[in-house]
């Protein structure tokens, strides 16, 4: 089928802000991570069946310093510090894929920053 997408504005967030001053995003904003360990964004997913599904988070990041985030399913650590390399620029969006594994039904998908950068600015998740 084809990817849901779930966007980040509209998703859980702890100590970050929905903005939209970064041309390219889709849906009304992004996120923008505050710049410490620990802020994060929680999403809430439905899978029609339970097995392997491919995240795939749409980001900018107008540094050059990577910002890894942790990704856990369900509350348990799927992709251990995902790298968010540089994209080039504030308003050039990037993919970065994972495959995790999923419940039938609901499922939550919380991404949190791993170093004082924060995480990258984070446009939405195809699922
Ligand atoms: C800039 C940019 C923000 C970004 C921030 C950061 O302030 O405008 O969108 O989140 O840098 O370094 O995280
Ligand atoms: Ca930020
Ligand atoms: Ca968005």
């Amino acid at each position: 089928a084809a990817p849901t997408q779930y966007q980040a504005e509209n998703a859980t967030i702890s100590n970050g802000l929905v903005e939209s001053n970064h041309a390219g995003f889709t849906g009304s904003g992004f996120v923008n991570y505050d710049n410490e360990v620990g802020s994060s964004v929680e999403f809430t997913v439905t899978s029609p069946s339970a097995g392997q599904a491919t995240l795939t988070f749409r980001f900018a990041n107008g540094t050059t310093a990577n910002r890894p985030m942790d990704i856990s399913v369900n509350g348990s650590l799927a992709a251990d510090e995902l790298s968010f390399p540089g994209t080039g620029a504030w308003t050039t969006w990037q993919t970065r894929t994972t495959t995790v594994s999923l419940n039938a039904g609901t499922n939550t998908i919380k991404t949190v920053a791993t170093t004082s950068n924060g995480g990258p600015n984070l446009d939405r998740v195809d699922v």
